[in-house]
């Protein structure tokens, strides 16, 4: 059965009491409502860089709540003045990078090609990638969704074999839909994930393509998520805004039926 995982990725929000606050307050949440999280479901929390470090400390002792970073170099060390790279977030004991988040690839021009070398250098890292793709306003409004999605997948993962794409998470997340309140509705968002297990399966076959993970992300919310989640493929989400207060954080971690 695939696991079912909802990440916050805090973007580049909280100030560091604010930061460890807030992991506090989401332990806090877990602990008083019991059954908030299941020995199939996971909780990534995705803080900026600076504070990792604490968070891993903080989520110690907490089998399903692991931490992850936003963005990582493609090298693993060397004269590249403010990048970070893969194993040094995996030194902090985070498990999990983003990769080719829509803001990376509008306001810092990620390619396809550029995110290929990104996704390698996780792995290599032995770190799971969390890999964005969705499209934007004018592509949906066209009907060219899936060309575009296809296209993001095949440039920057199918080069990689059977075992390596086992060990990727991708995140479904239309850029019309990411902090603007305006969700796709869960039967969009269901005919996407869909087609990209189709996609996955038709290159590695039914078993990989039934045992990714697929997240779905853009204004997710309390009240929306039971929805999303409910659908087939939609295998839990990636929250931005929602992530950043604990409650509303763990009501949709709570949105599994
Ligand atoms: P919002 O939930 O704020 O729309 O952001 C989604 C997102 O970009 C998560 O990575």
């Amino acid at each position: 059965m695939r696991k079912k995982i909802v990440a916050g990725n805090w973007k580049m929000n909280m100030l560091q009491d604010e930061a460890s606050q807030l992991v506090n307050d989401i332990i806090k949440e877990v602990k008083s409502t019991n059954d908030a999280i299941t020995n199939e479901q996971e909780i990534i929390i995705i803080p900026p860089f600076p504070w990792i470090p604490d968070a891993v400390k903080q989520v110690d002792g907490y089998d399903n709540i692991s931490v992850g970073a936003q963005n990582s170099y493609h090298e693993p060390r060397g004269a590249f003045t403010g990048e970070v790279s893969p194993e040094m977030i995996k030194s902090t004991g985070a498990e999990y990078i983003i990769v080719g988040h829509s803001e990376r690839r509008s306001y810092f021009n990620e390619s396809n090609e550029f995110l290929k070398q990104k996704v390698n250098a996780v792995l290599e890292a032995q770190l799971t990638p969390i890999f964005c793709c969705g499209e934007p306003l004018e592509t949906r409004e066209s009907n060219k969704q899936n060309e575009l999605i296809e296209k993001q997948i095949q440039e920057s993962l199918f080069h990689l074999n059977k075992e390596q794409i086992s060990n990727l998470i991708i995140a479904y997340e239309p850029v019309w839909a990411i902090g603007t309140g305006k969700t796709a509705t869960p039967e969009q968002a269901q005919e996407m994930h869909h087609f990209i297990r189709q996609l996955i399966a038709k290159k590695y076959g039914d078993t990989v393509a039934e045992n990714i993970v697929l997240l779905y992300g853009g204004s997710c919310k309390p009240n929306n998520a039971v929805e999303l989640f409910s659908k087939n493929d939609v295998d839990g989400g990636l929250i931005g805004g929602a992530s950043l207060k604990a409650k509303d954080f763990i009501e949709i971690v709570q949105s599994f039926n």
